[in-house]
Formats: C-alpha cells, sequence, structure tokens
C-alpha cells in the first residue's frame, strides 16, 4: 500500500483495503493522543489550509492535527487568498505547492479541489465541496466500527438531503466497507444516478446493498431481508453552506416529514445510534435556527433535541474522530518510508 504523495479528493478514489488500513492507523493515533504520548513525525513541514467557506470542526481538526504531528499551519479564511479572484486555482496550487508540503482546501465543486490537486507537486487533501466531504466519512466510519466493534453487514440510514455533500460521501464508504446504506428523503432530493451506479457496482462486490427510497418506514428493515434493520441513523442540515438562503421554506416542506426524532428513531434497531456531522439546528441557541425559527415557526429542524441529547447520540465521538482521521490521512500521504 502506498500513500506517499497522493491526494485525497473522494472516498471512491480508494480501495476497501487502504481505507480499512486508514481506520486503523487513526485508531492507534487516536491511542497515542489518549495517553499523552508525543508524536512530532514532521517537525520541518508546512500546510496551508483554504477555507472558501466556514468551519470549526474541519478547521481546527487540521490545525491540531498538524501541531501534533510537529507541522507549522498557514490558514487562509473565505476571503484572504487571491484564489479565484485575482488568481487562478492553477496559478495557486503551483505557488503553494513551492512553500508548502501538504494543501487543504475547503469550497464549492470538486472541479476547483481536482484542479488544485491537478496542479498542485504536493498532496491536497479535501476538507469539503458541493458534491462530499470524505474526510468526514472516514471520521464517522471510525466512529461507527468503536462502536460496534466491526462494519461489516452493518445498515446506515442517512435521512435527509439525501444528496448532499456527507451523504454522497457516506454512500461510497459504505458501500466500500460492505455496509448497506439506505438514502431516505424526498425525490427531489436522491443522489444522483451517475454516482449511485458506481456505488452499486462497489457495494454488489463487497456484499451490501444501496437503498434509495422516500420512505422513513424503509428503515425497519426490508421484506427481502437484504438488511434487517438500521444500526446508524444519519442526519445533516437541511440547507447547505452555499445554498439559496431563499430554499429554506421550500426545504422545511421538503423534509419536515424526515425529520430524525424518537419516533424515527424507534423505526431503526433498539440498538441503533444517531451520527450527525454537525453543526445541528437541533434547539434555538443559534441565530440561524432562531431566524428561521422566526418564518417558519419551525424550533427543531433535521433532528429533536431530545434525540440529539439521548444516549443513542455519538455525535461528539464523531466530532473528535475527525481529528484522528484527518491526522491520518496527512501523515499517510506526507510519510515516506525512509523516514521511518
Ligand atoms: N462536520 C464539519 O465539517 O464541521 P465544520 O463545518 O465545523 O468543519
Ligand atoms: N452538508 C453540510 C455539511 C457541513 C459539515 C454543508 O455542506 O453545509
Amino acid at each position: 500500500m502506498n500513500f506517499y504523495g497522493r491526494d485525497f479528493l473522494r472516498i471512491l478514489d480508494f480501495s476497501e483495503d487502504e481505507l480499512r488500513y486508514m481506520l486503523a492507523v487513526a485508531r492507534k493515533f487516536k491511542e497515542l493522543k489518549h495517553a499523552g504520548r508525543a508524536h512530532k513525525l514532521f517537525p520541518n513541514k508546512n500546510i496551508a489550509i483554504l477555507f472558501e467557506k466556514t468551519s470549526t470542526r474541519t478547521r481546527c481538526s487540521f490545525e491540531v492535527a498538524a501541531y501534533d504531528l510537529g507541522m507549522n499551519v498557514t490558514y487562509l479564511d473565505p476571503s484572504g487568498s487571491q484564489m479565484g479572484h485575482k488568481e487562478s486555482i492553477a496559478d495557486t496550487a503551483r505557488v503553494l505547492s513551492r512553500l508548502y508540503d501538504g494543501i487543504e482546501y475547503r469550497g464549492f465543486g470538486q472541479d476547483i479541489v481536482d484542479t488544485l490537486a491537478k496542479y498542485s507537486d504536493v498532496p491536497v487533501w479535501n476538507g469539503l465541496t458541493d458534491e462530499c466531504h470524505p474526510t468526514q466519512a472516514l471520521g464517522d466510519f471510525m466512529t461507527i466500527e468503536e462502536h460496534f466493534g466491526y462494519l461489516k453487514g452493518l445498515t446506515l440510514a442517512f435521512v435527509g438531503d439525501a444528496r448532499n455533500n456527507v451523504a454522497n460521501s457516506l454512500m461510497a464508504m459504505s458501500a466500500k466497507m460492505g455496509v448497506n446504506f439506505i438514502a431516505c428523503g424526498p425525490k427531489e432530493l436522491r443522489p444522483s444516478e451517475e454516482l449511485v451506479q458506481k456505488c452499486e457496482e462497489v457495494a454488489r462486490k463487497n456484499g451490501c446493498t444501496i437503498t434509495i427510497t422516500d420512505d422513513v418506514a424503509a428503515l425497519e428493515g426490508n421484506a427481502d431481508a437484504v438488511y434487517n434493520g438500521t444500526d446508524v441513523v444519519y442526519a445533516d442540515v437541511w440547507l447547505s453552506m452555499g445554498e439559496d438562503k431563499e430554499k429554506w421554506g421550500e426545504r422545511i416542506e421538503q423534509l419536515k416529514p424526515y425529520q430524525v426524532n424518537m419516533d424515527l428513531m424507534n423505526r431503526a434497531k433498539d440498538s441503533a445510534i444517531f451520527l450527525h456531522c454537525l453543526p445541528s439546528f437541533h434547539d434555538l441557541n443559534t441565530s440561524v435556527a432562531r431566524d428561521v425559527n422566526e418564518k417558519f415557526g419551525i424550533p427543531e429542524m433535521e433532528v429533536t433535541n431530545e434525540v440529539f441529547e439521548s444516549e443513542k447520540s455519538l455525535v461528539f465521538d464523531q466530532a473528535e474522530n475527525r481529528m484522528h482521521t484527518i491526522k491520518t490521512v496527512m501523515f499517510l500521504t506526507l510519510h515516506k518510508k525512509e523516514e521511518e
């Protein structure tokens, strides 16, 4: 297995074995961190992290992981670089890769991070695009495996805007890891046929299934016994960063039936867990949630506070695991065997 010098742009670029190896390395890094053992393996490296959209977890995970590995970090905020305004993506990539050992990018189209990677001589890591969020899926599967002790044969249901970036990466990761995937949401918000077909091909090879449905009853299992109930219920915001705020009203109407509340959780197995990439609108303690509530009269959105705060909810384990998995991605792609 060779990760050195590679980009981390989407889950489907990696083999099943490579992804499993990444999860194993992440577990090791978590052990080291919890044991308080230093692992400053790259004291002479520098990375740039570019954010064209806001972030808490991803930015902090890249920064803390980099510091733990002994690296220096330059953070460029949504308005802090020339990229896209005064300088092309290709030129930015060629400049940054003369200065840095790795580049993280969070922003809009996947074509932007693909172009950065094409013109960069150093690894480029995708910290979320409109189309996918691969480091999120890695952290999520670390959390799922930690909880259940295994992955193959489990069933994960993503409920809501089932064509968003997080859902797309979870579908790909599920197919790779032999986890049955259910995309449960309204017909208007289904994942693209092209991606579903690609993931189905992978899923067939790994003995799992992809189910696209608008019926929440699908979480109970299906008559063909392809899966016998849902182990993981996953939610994300109903309107993603970069989408037109005017769409709130339409989205709320489309997605209200898919709110993850206790009734919906009860359709999953008794042992089911709840996951959310965060940030989440589960109460009125944010300005966006208050504005939306004032306009549309909905105090809890994609998940109720009851589910979010319940024992089933592992959302803060997930948030922590972002750091261990991001550290893994940077370590593996920057680490030359002879540096050992
Ligand atoms: N889950 C996630 O990517 O969170 P941030 O937007 O805070 O980075
Ligand atoms: N789908 C969300 C994920 C945030 C981590 C968004 O893109 O805003």
